[in-house]
């Protein structure tokens, strides 16, 4: 079932948005009521048309295509978005809707506030590919992979979950494999073509292979106990 992206327009959207929203909430600084909602719980009944909780997250999931593609490719499977560029997440529900995914969706947050809203050991496969690499020293505070984070992925994967990783930024792969390796719950394999198992590709992702740029994927496997 391939999406006739034609049928949903694009909007004119930035690479970025405001500078507060990579911040925590109580770290952001203007006070900014347009802040994406601090969801610290969904109804998921009102989610997903089978009313249950997602098995599988794609943070940061920019335009959606491997979102959507992969919801298609494992219709049983609930997949969550979650995007921080508010305009991206109404994009992808108009597709959602109009092509009526049931078992996807996407939600307008920003992750650097942990997931609350996600319960714990309920997670199948975590996916977060493709990050910002925010490049300069004093942009690297808005980078959303810090230890935190992963207590997060670690609380709320199943005991077989896994975390998938993929990066094109060198710099980004130094310093998430630095922040992995601090952490006591994870142990992660770098993986070749053959041996990522995901069915779908991220626009990233296509964008490296056609521009021939090399990129490191990691499968990262979490200790529960
Ligand atoms: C370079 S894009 C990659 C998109 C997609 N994962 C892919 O591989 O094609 C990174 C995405 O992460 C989103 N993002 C950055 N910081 C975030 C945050 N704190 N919370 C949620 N999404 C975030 C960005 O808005 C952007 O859409």
């Amino acid at each position: 079932m391939s999406i006739d992206y034609s049928k949903y327009p694009v909007p004119r959207m930035r690479h970025h948005t405001s500078p507060n929203y990579y911040l925590p909430h109580d770290r952001q600084q203007l006070g900014d009521a347009d802040y994406p909602p601090l969801y610290t719980s969904l109804d998921w009944s009102q989610v997903f048309a089978d009313g249950g909780a997602p098995e599988l997250l794609d943070i940061g999931c920019g335009m959606g295509h491997f979102l959507l593609e992969y919801a298609q490719t494992c219709p049983r499977q609930n997949i969550l978005g979650i995007e921080v560029r508010r305009a991206p997440v109404e994009w992808i529900d108009g597709v959602i809707k109009g092509e009526k995914i049931d078992n996807a969706a996407v939600v307008w947050y920003s992750v650097v506030n942990g997931i609350p809203f996600v319960a714990s050991d309920s997670i199948e496969r975590i996916f977060y590919f493709f990050p910002d690499p925010w490049f300069k020293k004093r942009h690297n505070k808005r980078r959303a992979f810090t230890a935190a984070f992963l207590d997060e992925c670690a609380r709320v994967l199943k005991p077989d979950g896994v975390l998938y990783l993929m990066t094109d930024v060198p710099d980004v792969d130094a310093y998430q494999r630095k922040i992995l390796d601090a952490h006591p719950r994870f142990s992660y394999v770098e993986c070749s073509d053959e041996q990522w198992e995901l069915p779908v590709k991220t626009d990233q992702e296509i964008l490296s292979i056609n521009r021939g740029f090399g990129y490191t994927r990691l499968r990262c496997e979490v200790r529960k106990s």
